[in-house]
């Protein structure tokens, strides 16, 4: 069962960090690490995520071994694990009306059999920083987010693939849309059977492995 043993940190440099410290020391597979607040939040892309403290779920847990498609599995028990409409946009945003609700950031060292999948979500509230960009639930404690969430992914990550694959295209925010990423431009079509981001452009279709999109307008 994921989420024990479980080690809350007050303040903690990083959720992931500390995740990934105990798990390259050898820490169980379900090893949960959350905190109240965080001084060195990390995002994707090697953004900084700012959360207001006390206000969201941080959240980090070791898988062994890495479970397949994991990004879009999380991004699928995130939007499950909550009391509001979400859409995902390739590949783990999960957004409410467009703000982001919650970011998620896989970690580790998959040669060494296992990952961290480091989960924020925004509960009873965001800085004042990135208020035109992210949201929060408004409503819930965080104790209780957190046990859906860890209940949602306890799921999901053993749900077949296919399953996986169709509750995130329920939930896709830029099928249909004007998309541009750095190598090029065009028309969001859905994911594959491997969750890779289908593109159709002048030049026919391209498949997005990794990486991160932008809508072009809107
Ligand atoms: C993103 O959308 O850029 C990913 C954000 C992931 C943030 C979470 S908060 C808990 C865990 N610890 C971190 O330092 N990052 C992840």
């Amino acid at each position: 069962m994921i989420g024990t043993p479980h080690v809350h940190h007050r303040v903690a440099d990083s959720t992931n960090e500390r995740a990934k410290a105990l798990a390259a020391a050898g820490a169980p597979h379900g090893t949960l690490v959350t905190a109240d607040e965080q001084t060195a939040g990390r995002g994707r892309q090697g953004r900084s995520w700012l959360a207001e403290a006390g206000a969201a779920v941080l959240m980090s847990v070791v898988l062994r071994p890495p479970p397949e498609a994991l990004p879009l599995a999380a991004a699928v028990a995130v939007a499950e694990a909550v009391p509001v409409e979400t859409a995902i946009k390739w590949p783990n945003d999960v957004l409410v009306d467009g703000r982001k609700l919650a970011g998620i950031l896989v970690e580790g060292r998959p040669q060494e059999g296992w990952v961290v999948l480091g989960i924020g979500l925004n509960v009873s509230g965001i800085p004042a920083e990135v208020s035109d960009i992210a949201t929060a639930l408004g409503s819930g404690g965080r104790e209780e987010v957190l046990s859906a969430l860890l209940e949602r992914l306890d799921a999901r990550l053993s749900s077949p693939l296919p399953e996986v694959l169709d509750e995130w295209r329920r939930r896709d925010a830029l099928l249909g849309r004007e998309i541009r990423w750095d190598g090029g431009s065009g028309v969001a079509a859905g994911i594959d059977a491997d969750g890779s981001l289908l593109v159709e452009t002048g030049e026919g279709q391209v498949a997005l492995v990794a990486g991160e999109v932008h809508l072009s307008r809107g």
